[in-house]
C-alpha cells in the first residue's frame, strides 16, 4: 500500500526529478515539445530563468539599470539597453499586466534587441505596481491607496517622470515614444493631457494596439472585466485592489507545472480565446519564455477605466458615479481626453485580428487626431492578435521592421 502511493507520487513528480533546469527548456515547434529532450528541434535557452538584466547584458553587454521618482512618490524601476551616439533614443511602455521584460523575452530576436542594434538607445519603462516599480516614498503595495490610479495616473505622473528621464540623461534631445496597449493608451492621454510637454520631449508616438472607447472590443476578456467591473463592492470589501499578484504560490506552482507540460500548443489556443484567433501566429520558441516571465501586478482601477470607456464609449476620465464627479471634478459627468489638443506626430499600428484594440477603434482615434498629428498615417496588419506584436513570428516583417524604417527615415545614422 505504502509502496503504490509512493510510486503514484513519483509517477505525478517524475517530470520534475528528471527534468533538470540546465537542460532543454525551448523548441522550434510545438510537437518537439513532446520529445523535449531527445529533439534536435530543441534547445536550452538561459533566459528562461534569468532575469531581465541577465539577460539584456547576455545579448547586448549593454544593461543599465535606472530610478525615477514621480511627483506623488513611486519610484519607478527603469532599465536601458545603452547605445552611444545613437540614432535616436527611444522608450519603450509596455501593455497592462506586463512589465519590461516583455521587450526582452525573445531570446536574442527581443522587440528591444531588434532596435538597440539598429542603433538606438533603448529604454525600457515600467508602471508603478509592476515587478520593478513598487517602491513608494511612504506608501506599501499593501496600502489599498498604492492602487488609487487609473489610465490618468500612469500618464500624469509615470509618463511624465519617465519621459523627462530619460530625455535629461540622453542629453536632452526629443525621444521616440513606443507604447503597447496599456503605453499606447497612456502615451496617448498624456500626449493629451500635457500637449505641451509632451511635444518637448516626444519626436513621435508610436503607438501598437491603442484603444480609446473599447467599443468594438469583444471576447471572453471583456466579459471577465465587465464582470469584475459588477463585483467592484466586494472586491473593496475584499481588500482586492489589484491583479496578478504572481508570486503567490498557487500561481507559482500552475507556472512551474505549465513549464513542464509537454502540450504546449494549449497556449496560443488560450490566447487566441482572449485576444484574437491566431493559434498559428505565436512563435513555439517563446513559449516558456513568455510563460516563465509573464505577468506583473497592476491596478485593477485601470481595468475600470477602460471598461467605463467602454459602457459610455468614450475616451474620458474615470468616473466616481455623478455625485462623486461633481466633488472631483466639479460636473457629474466625466470629461473627455481631447484628442484634437495632441501636437506630435502619432503613429497608430493596429490589426483586423485583434479582439481588444478593435481596428474600428482606431480607425475612429486616426480620425479623432489632427491632420498634423497622422502626417506618417497609420499601420493595420492582418493575422496578428493583441499578443502577437510581442510573440508572434511574422512581428518583425509586419511591424517591427516597417516602424524602425519610419524612425530611421527621421532620425539620421550617426554610427561613423
Ligand atoms: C537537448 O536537445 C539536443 C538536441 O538539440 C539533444 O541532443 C540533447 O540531448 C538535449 N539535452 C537534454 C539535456 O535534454
Ligand atoms: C539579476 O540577477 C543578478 C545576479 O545574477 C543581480 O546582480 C541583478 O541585480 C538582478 N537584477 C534584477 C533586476 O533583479
Ligand atoms: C559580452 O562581453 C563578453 C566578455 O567581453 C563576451 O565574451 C561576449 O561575447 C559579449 N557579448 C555580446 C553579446 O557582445
Ligand atoms: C538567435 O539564436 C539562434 C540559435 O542560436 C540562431 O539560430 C539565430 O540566428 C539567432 N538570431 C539572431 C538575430 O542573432
Amino acid at each position: 500500500m505504502v509502496f503504490k502511493i509512493k510510486l503514484h507520487l513519483l509517477l505525478v513528480l517524475s517530470p520534475f526529478i528528471f527534468v533538470p533546469f540546465n537542460s532543454n527548456n525551448s523548441c522550434n515547434n510545438y510537437l518537439s515539445y513532446l520529445f523535449i529532450s531527445f529533439s534536435s528541434d530543441c534547445y536550452h535557452n538561459p533566459d528562461v530563468n534569468d532575469n531581465i538584466t541577465n539577460i539584456i547584458q547576455r545579448h547586448t553587454n549593454s544593461s543599465e539599470t535606472h530610478h525615477v521618482q514621480t511627483q506623488d512618490g513611486y519610484i519607478l524601476g527603469l532599465f536601458r539597453i545603452r547605445r552611444d551616439n545613437p540614432r535616436g533614443v527611444i522608450l519603450f511602455q509596455h501593455p497592462y499586466n506586463f512589465d519590461a521584460r516583455i521587450w526582452v523575452t525573445q531570446y536574442n530576436d527581443s522587440v528591444a534587441f531588434l532596435y538597440w542594434r539598429a542603433g538606438y538607445d533603448v529604454w525600457l519603462g515600467n508602471t508603478r505596481g509592476s515587478l520593478y516599480s513598487k517602491k513608494h516614498v511612504t506608501l506599501k503595495p499593501s496600502d489599498s491607496d498604492f492602487w488609487d490610479h487609473s489610465f490618468h495616473e500612469l500618464a500624469y505622473y509615470d509618463l511624465h517622470a519617465t519621459v523627462e528621464y530619460v530625455k535629461k540623461t540622453t542629453g536632452g534631445s526629443k525621444i521616440i515614444y513606443v507604447g503597447y496597449c496599456m503605453g499606447a493608451i497612456s502615451g496617448l492621454i498624456y500626449a493629451s493631457i500635457k500637449p505641451e510637454d509632451a511635444s518637448k520631449s516626444i519626436q513621435i508616438m508610436i503607438t501598437l494596439a491603442p484603444v480609446i472607447s473599447y467599443q468594438d472590443a469583444h471576447g471572453p476578456l471583456m466579459t471577465a472585466i465587465a464582470i469584475l467591473y459588477k463585483l467592484q463592492p466586494l472586491r473593496e470589501y475584499m481588500g482586492i485592489y489589484s491583479v496578478g499578484r504572481y508570486d503567490i504560490w498557487y500561481l507559482r506552482l500552475l507556472r512551474f507545472f505549465y513549464l513542464f507540460f509537454p502540450f504546449k500548443k494549449l497556449l496560443p489556443y488560450t490566447i487566441s480565446l482572449f485576444f484574437g484567433w491566431t493559434p498559428d501566429e505565436m512563435d513555439p520558441n517563446y513559449a516558456n519564455l513568455m510563460v516563465s516571465h509573464f505577468g506583473s501586478e497592476a491596478s485593477l482601477k485601470v481595468v475600470d477605466h477602460g471598461h467605463q470607456m467602454h459602457l459610455d464609449n468614450r475616451f474620458q476620465v474615470y468616473s466616481y458615479g455623478n455625485d462623486h464627479n461633481m466633488k472631483v471634478y466639479g460636473s457629474p459627468k466625466p470629461s473627455l481626453y481631447s484628442l484634437e489638443a495632441i501636437k506630435l506626430p502619432v503613429f497608430i499600428v493596429c490589426s483586423y485580428d485583434d479582439y481588444i484594440s478593435h481596428y474600428k477603434d482606431n480607425e475612429r482615434l486616426f480620425n479623432s487626431l489632427p491632420q498634423e498629428a497622422t502626417i506618417y498615417g497609420k499601420l493595420v496588419v492582418k493575422g496578428m492578435n493583441h499578443f502577437d506584436y510581442a510573440y508572434g513570428k511574422r512581428r518583425n516583417e509586419e511591424v517591427h521592421n516597417k516602424v524602425l524604417q519610419l524612425l530611421n527615415s527621421l532620425c539620421e545614422d550617426k554610427s561613423n
